[in-house]
């Protein structure tokens, strides 16, 4: 399987680190990437091709990978447009849909339909992050069965029945590891309350939540089995989650990751404009 990236930036070496590794083979991938120096680093880092712009090697290939950012999409698939003969497309690009992107690479008033639309998220650049995908139906099973060996390069991958799901994968993973983090102060905070220094603050939340998420993703109790598993009656924990519930905590949550779902569907709106 040939694949041309259009954008060499951090999600493109993060993916092709991460392919190298599950035994794609360089000369199989091409980057098609505007700065020199990015060039430079990608052919030297990774020892594949990388052209300033699709040239006829870069355009033989079964996939072009979209990952320049968004707001750059519309003029990075411009010289595209109308070019592709039947590869699969697969996006990156958080927000950007299906309906618009065909539209910018299509031939005249025709869209290009062979898309594959993706959410990772940021673990994705130490290979371990999860993608969400979404096939347009056009998209046969060895399509998307490209985009799944693709994207499993840095992570698991869950697939979506329809497109906007995606704004949910986006809520829930991609903004996902930013709610971690917050956690994580939060909880080095309380530490530091308790008179712990920042050293020891950070290592106690930061290797509790590792172990924690560790632990859930290797069992075969759901979390909240395993949370009960841990709360003694009128134990340490119980009076923490009671605290926990009395503010609403995880309401709150819920209702923060709705927000953040529809903030996605406005900006798809936005982004897709013209
Ligand atoms: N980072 C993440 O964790 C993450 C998570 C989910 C989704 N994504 C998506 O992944 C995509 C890439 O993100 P990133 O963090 O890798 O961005 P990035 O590091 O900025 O990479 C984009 C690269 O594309 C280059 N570029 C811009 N316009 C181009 C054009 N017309 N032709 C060729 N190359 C062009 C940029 O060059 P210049 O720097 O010179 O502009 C830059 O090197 C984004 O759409 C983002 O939404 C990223």
């Amino acid at each position: 399987m040939k694949i041309t990236f259009l954008g060499g930036g951090n999600m493109a070496a993060a993916l092709i680190g991460g392919m190298l590794e599950r035994g794609f083979a360089a000369g199989d991938i091409q980057v098609v990437e505007l700065g020199a120096d990015a060039r430079e680093r990608l052919s030297g880092r990774f020892g594949v091709r990388a052209v300033e712009s699709f040239d006829a090697a870069a355009l033989a290939c079964d996939v072009v990978l979209l990952a320049v950012k968004p707001q750059q999409m519309k003029a990075a698939l411009a010289p595209l447009a109308g070019r592709l003969s039947g590869q699969l497309v697969i996006s990156i690009a958080a927000g950007l849909r299906v309906a618009d992107l065909g539209r910018w690479l299509g031939a005249g008033a025709a869209p290009y339909a062979r898309i594959v639309r993706c959410m990772p998220n940021t673990p994705a650049l130490i290979g371990a992050g999860v993608t969400g995908l979404y096939a347009d139906p056009s998209v046969d099973a060895a399509g998307r069965e490209a985009a799944g060996a693709i994207l499993s390069a840095v992570g698991s991958v869950v697939w979506v029945g329809d497109e906007a799901a995606i704004d949910g994968v986006t809520a829930v993973s991609g903004s996902g590891p930013a709610y971690v983090f917050h956690f994580i102060e939060a909880l080095e905070a309380a530490g530091r309350a308790l008179g712990f220094d920042e050293a020891a603050a950070r290592r106690l939340a930061l290797d509790t939540v590792l172990g924690a998420a560790r632990l859930a993703a290797s069992s075969d109790e759901p979390p909240g089995v395993l949370r009960e598993r841990v709360t003694s009656k009128g134990g340490t924990t119980e009076a923490a989650l009671a605290s926990l519930a009395a503010a609403g905590w995880h309401d709150e949550l819920v209702a923060a990751v709705k927000a953040a779902a529809e903030r996605g569907r406005e900006l798809g709106e936005q982004l897709g404009k013209d």
